[in-house]
């Protein structure tokens, strides 16, 4: 009994001291570590599939490096989106995927840039830009409209999350006034199926 005691109490000091080992040999996250795992984290999730403008090739639209995150194009003329019926097809985007409409309204991808004027900095900070991907809500209170895929990267760990902000701070400012998004007047319910 005695001896079953002290190897258990070996056995706590010896995975208390590994513990201790392993917590201590943990680098702390720098700076640059974490701009480029916000790096990896934008350019595998592809934020610049609804964020970047792109130039149309021989082979369709290619995202336009020098307009990285900008946002959709100050000055496009897109004109009103088509009318879009009941469904089964109830959205389209722009050639460019930067312009979306549908049930909730038209929205265009934002600028992700650290322009102070038009970009990110404006109205966010660290922890405004986690609040927003986390509730869907913006700064000033207002919904994200879709097809922001705020929903999946709510999920994100805080360090993501911190990583994706610290990430955006260091890419080129870009001025770009992306126009506002306008969500649709509200639909009454839709009625109940006939029997
Ligand atoms: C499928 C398209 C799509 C993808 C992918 C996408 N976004 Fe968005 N995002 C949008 C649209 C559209 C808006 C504008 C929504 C609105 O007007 O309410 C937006 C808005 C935002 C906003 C709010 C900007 C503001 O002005 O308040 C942030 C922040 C943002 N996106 C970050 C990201 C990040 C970071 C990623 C990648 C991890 C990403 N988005 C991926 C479509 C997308």
């Amino acid at each position: 009994m005695r001896r079953q005691r002290a190897t258990q109490a070996g056995l706590a000091l010896v995975l208390g001291a590994l513990g201790f080992g392993l917590a201590r040999a943990t680098p702390p996250v720098t700076v640059s570590g974490r701009v480029e795992r916000g790096r990896y984290l934008v350019s595998a999730i592809g934020c610049g599939a609804c964020h970047t403008p792109k130039t149309m090739t021989a082979t369709g639209p290619k995202s336009d490096p020098s307009r990285f995150l900008a946002g959709h194009p100050e000055g496009a003329s897109l004109g009103p989106p088509p009318p879009l019926g009941a469904g089964p097809w109830v959205s389209v985007s722009a050639w460019d995927t930067t312009a979306w409409a549908g049930p909730w309204g038209v929205s265009y991808g934002a600028n992700l840039t650290p322009d102070p004027e038009t970009g990110l900095k404006k109205r966010y900070n660290e922890a405004s830009f986690i609040k927003t991907l986390r509730t869907g809500k913006k700064p000033e209170g207002e919904d994200l409209l879709p097809p922001m895929p705020w929903e999946l990267y709510k999920a994100m760990s805080d360090e993501d999350l911190k990583a994706l902000y610290a990430y955006l701070q260091t890419i080129p400012a870009i001025k770009n006034n992306v126009k506002s998004g306008a969500a649709a007047p509200a639909k009454p319910a839709a009625p109940a199926p006939k029997k």
